[in-house]
């Protein structure tokens, strides 16, 4: 039996946590609209507690956090697919990658695939899955540049972030972004959002991991206001629902549709673009 790993309670690597254990229940419930062999594989090597989490697996409401999870990953994937099909040798960094598997499932045999994340979860991930032939795994904070000197842009960057601006400060997600531009002539970077009512709905999210900027954290109610964080960038962006995708499958409910509504309108959750010239 290979030793089970464990993730660090109260901090901001254990968020990883709700879009893995949400993108293996969509995969089990959804089957039609999402399928992620990794998911399942990787929560039985993790050493945690899934149990209260198991207790609400058949509710609607933790139903549809499953279908956000796997929504926003089909988003990510529709993104970097669009870029590889211009730039296939290009670069692919999974920023704030969790155990995240984008990259992979978006291989089309010629990018090269980077996953970023604090030194304990590249840690984690190097052990349950250890990097592959064009990919390497990048232990840093991704606020300290530095990271960005192992990225190889010379074909081409999609950079994303999956659930991960949400625990910057405007100031902190505005320089990365920034930097990201200066360096990587180009490139595309893809992230999502909430608005203000969409953070407060996540404050809970924030205490029980133990996070308390929670004030300070990133909220995008206008997003037209991100064309000022990067001049060099065309910016655009979609729902994160239903933006890319129709959410076809039959256990898809009636109130599913209609949170999946309200998400992309009142709460306000997008995914967002940035276009480097
Ligand atoms: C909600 S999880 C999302 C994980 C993954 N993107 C996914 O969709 O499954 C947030 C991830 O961002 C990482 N993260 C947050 N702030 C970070 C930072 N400043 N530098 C590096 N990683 C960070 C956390 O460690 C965690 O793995």
């Amino acid at each position: 039996m290979p030793e089970k790993i464990t993730i660090e309670k109260g901090s901001v690597q254990e968020t990883l946590i709700i879009p893995l254990y949400g993108r293996k229940l969509c995969a089990e419930v959804f089957p039609k609209l999402y399928t992620d062999p990794s998911a399942a594989k990787i929560c039985s090597r993790l050493d945690y507690d899934f149990s209260s989490l198991d207790k609400q697996a058949n509710s609607t409401f933790w139903r549809f956090g499953a279908l956000e999870a796997a929504m926003r990953q089909l988003d990510m994937q529709w993104e970097i697919n669009d870029y590889l099909a211009s730039h296939p040798a290009a670069a692919v960094i999974n920023m704030g990658c969790g155990l995240d598997q984008t990259g992979r499932a978006c291989d089309n045999g010629t990018c090269r695939i980077y996953n970023v994340d604090m030194p304990d979860i590249i840690e984690a991930r190097e052990q349950l899955s250890p990097a592959g032939e064009r990919e390497l795994n990048v232990a840093s904070n991704l606020n300290d540049f530095v990271w960005m000197d192992q990225v190889d842009g010379s074909a081409g960057a999609v950079f994303f972030a999956a659930g991960v601006f949400h625990y910057f400060t405007e100031g902190q997600a505005r320089a990365l972004v920034n930097e990201l531009a200066e360096r990587f002539g180009g490139c595309r970077i893809v992230f999502d959002t909430v608005g203000k009512l969409g953070k407060r709905l996540m404050r809970t999210t924030f205490k029980n991991f133990g996070m308390e900027n929670y004030d300070e954290c990133l909220a995008v109610d206008d997003p037209t206001v991100l064309r000022s964080w990067c001049p060099k960038a065309a910016v655009s962006w979609r729902g994160y629902m239903l933006g890319y995708y129709p959410m076809d499958d039959p256990a898809v409910t009636g109130l599913h549709r209609f949170l999946a509504r309200l998400c992309d309108g009142a709460v306000k959750m997008r995914i967002n673009r940035f276009d480097v010239a």
